[in-house]
């Protein structure tokens, strides 16, 4: 039986520790990468996609490091933003309600203990505040490679947050021929020919 997350208030999250973006990007579509580890996806993600805006935000030094690195090397992408930041602080308090189209969550840590269940995104109470910054018909995108863990976000995805599910998908690809690894983790796992899964929801 799934219980109820508590209710979610942002004036109880820590600000931001990174430097203010300016405006909030208007008469774009916005998108936020949560935990984009050493950039693969983002920077792919917005060199492919011109016409939208990329919030890519990953808190550990290390990676972000390889990500700055990354972009360095990188000929400039005016529409990504690397945010080094806790995805947690960050959402809390910049993006207006309604402003995001798409939010990537790929790989997360899966926190597989039963008494981390509060560690998992869809089952935090800061889901909500996610859902709220979505637009109407916005997109939640959650990859994984823990069957256990697709079953769980789907539930609770569904029976919680009451989204929609528009994509339920499994990547199986041990050549790597098919299917290009969206991220150094997805690479790692269809590499292993372990078998990934895609979920997609939108707000109603
Ligand atoms: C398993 S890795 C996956 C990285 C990348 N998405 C990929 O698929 O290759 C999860 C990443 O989420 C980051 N992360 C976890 N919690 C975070 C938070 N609250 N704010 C920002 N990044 C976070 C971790 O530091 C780590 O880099």
């Amino acid at each position: 039986v799934i219980q109820q997350p508590r209710p979610f208030d942002p004036k109880s999250v820590p600000l931001p520790r990174s430097s203010p973006i300016g405006p909030w990007p208007e008469h774009i579509p916005v998108d936020i990468e949560i935990g984009c580890g050493s950039g693969l996806h983002p920077i792919r993600y917005a060199s492919s996609h011109p016409d939208r805006v990329l919030f890519a935000i990953e808190h550990t030094k290390e990676r972000f490091g390889k990500f700055s690195q990354r972009l360095t090397n990188h000929p400039p992408i005016a529409n990504l933003y690397a945010i080094h930041d806790d995805a947690v602080r960050w959402i809390s308090h910049v993006p207006p309600t309604e402003s995001v189209s798409r939010v990537f969550i790929l790989y997360p840590n899966p926190y597989p203990m039963a008494k981390h269940l509060n560690r998992r995104w869809h089952a935090m109470p800061f889901m909500q505040r996610i859902i709220k910054l979505l637009k109407p018909g916005g997109k939640i995108e959650i990859a994984t490679n823990e069957v256990w863990y697709a079953n769980e976000a789907r539930q609770y995805m569904q029976e919680v947050w009451k989204l929609a599910l528009i994509e339920d998908k499994e990547i199986y690809d041990p050549s790597g021929e098919q299917f290009k690894a969206r991220s150094h983790f997805e690479r790692k796992y269809l590499k292993r020919g372990e078998t990934c899964y895609n979920l997609g929801f939108s707000k109603k």
